[in-house]
């Protein structure tokens, strides 16, 4: 009985080692080191939305912070870039960037203008002669009194990026001078001072969301927009217009903007190396929008169909001199502290 009683033992004890060793539950080697699951718990993300192609200027800038937040923060940091309205377009980017389903947008400051009508200073026609002229406001002490006018908001501005600046595109025929203006349907970015410049001249400004120009443009809906080079041809605008007029008369450029909640809940390491990033990024970026623009400019004009007239310097005065009521406009109406003034110094007349 006794030997039963041993035998039985034996036999169960040497069944439950067989099925451990088995399973994998004695002698089992530590799991492999997983390389992606490095920093899993510490992995911070930033998803960035924003509403035009990847080859624009915004889209490259957009690309070139990512990969500098990423490199800066030793992987700790992830930016997923959303471009072409994808995750969301210019009429809910703003509201999913207060309620944080989104940490960074690059809205046009023109499209921010309903929140803070001063940044309509910018949007003035004919202000700004060159780049430069852009970069030395937007990048000096000018640029940072206007981001902290976002404060309100609950809204940490991290900079301002530049575009280029705007040129008219028409479907049925070329904009010679400011009268060839008249009575056409002229989409604008949402700003009362956009909207007063084609107002001024006889024209109907249809305030529309990017994602919706060429669609529009197609059916005819409206019948001539402004923008950049770089915008016109990586949307396509020429190949549903026939003429581009060189005017030069605005220009166009981004509000860099991060959910102030998240921002405050970034480590202070990673807020300093944040800012590196978009440091280095601005930099490279004043320089590349130009050259984008250029390039785009160069292949707009080997389409075929698709017609470019440059504004002649009498007609761009003529032009200037007519849009002498958009700036009454702004200093009656929106003008909230000395900010033109300003930037007129910086700018020559
Ligand atoms: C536009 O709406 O025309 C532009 O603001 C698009 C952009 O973001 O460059």
């Amino acid at each position: 009985m006794k030997k039963f009683i041993i035998g039985t033992i034996a036999t169960v004890l040497l069944l439950t080692i067989a099925f451990g060793v088995q399973q994998g539950l004695l002698f089992a080697k530590p799991l492999p080191y997983d390389d992606e699951q490095k920093g899993l718990n510490t992995q911070i993300t930033i998803h960035l939305s924003h509403v035009v192609a990847e080859n624009t200027p915004k889209g490259q800038a957009a690309s070139k912070f990512a990969e500098l937040v990423e490199k800066k923060t030793n992987g700790k940091v992830k930016v997923h870039v959303y471009p072409n309205s994808s995750l969301f377009n210019d009429e809910n980017e703003f509201q999913a960037l207060q309620n944080g389903q989104v940490e960074m947008i690059i809205p046009t400051f023109s499209k921010m203008t309903s929140y803070i009508p001063n940044w309509q200073v910018l949007d003035l026609p004919y202000l700004f002669n060159t780049d430069d002229e852009v970069h030395e406001v937007l990048t000096g002490s000018i640029g940072e009194q206007l981001l902290n006018e976002l404060k309100p908001f609950h809204i940490k501005g991290l900079g301002f990026w530049h575009n280029g600046f705007k040129h008219l595109t028409s479907v049925d025929h070329p904009i010679h001078a400011f009268e060839d203006l008249k009575g056409l349907r002229v989409r604008t970015m949402p700003s009362k001072t956009l909207e007063k410049q084609f107002e001024v001249v006889g024209a109907t400004p249809i305030p529309t969301s990017f994602s919706e120009v060429f669609t529009d443009l197609e059916s005819n809906t409206i019948n001539a927009q402004e923008n950049t080079a770089s915008n016109i041809y990586s949307k396509g605008f020429y190949k549903v217009q026939k003429h581009m007029t060189l005017t030069k008369h605005g220009i166009l450029g981004y509000a860099v903007l991060m959910n102030d909640k998240f921002w405050r809940s970034l480590p202070s390491d990673i807020q300093q190396q944040v800012m590196e990033a978009m440091k280095e990024t601005t930099d490279w970026q004043f320089e590349q929008a130009v050259e984008m623009n250029e390039e785009d400019l160069q292949k707009l004009k080997q389409q075929e169909n698709f017609e470019i007239y440059t504004m002649s310097n009498k007609e761009r005065q003529r032009f200037k001199d007519k849009l002498a009521p958009v700036y009454d406009f702004y200093r009656n109406n929106v003008q909230e502290n000395d900010v033109l003034s300003e930037i007129e110094k910086i700018v020559s007349p």
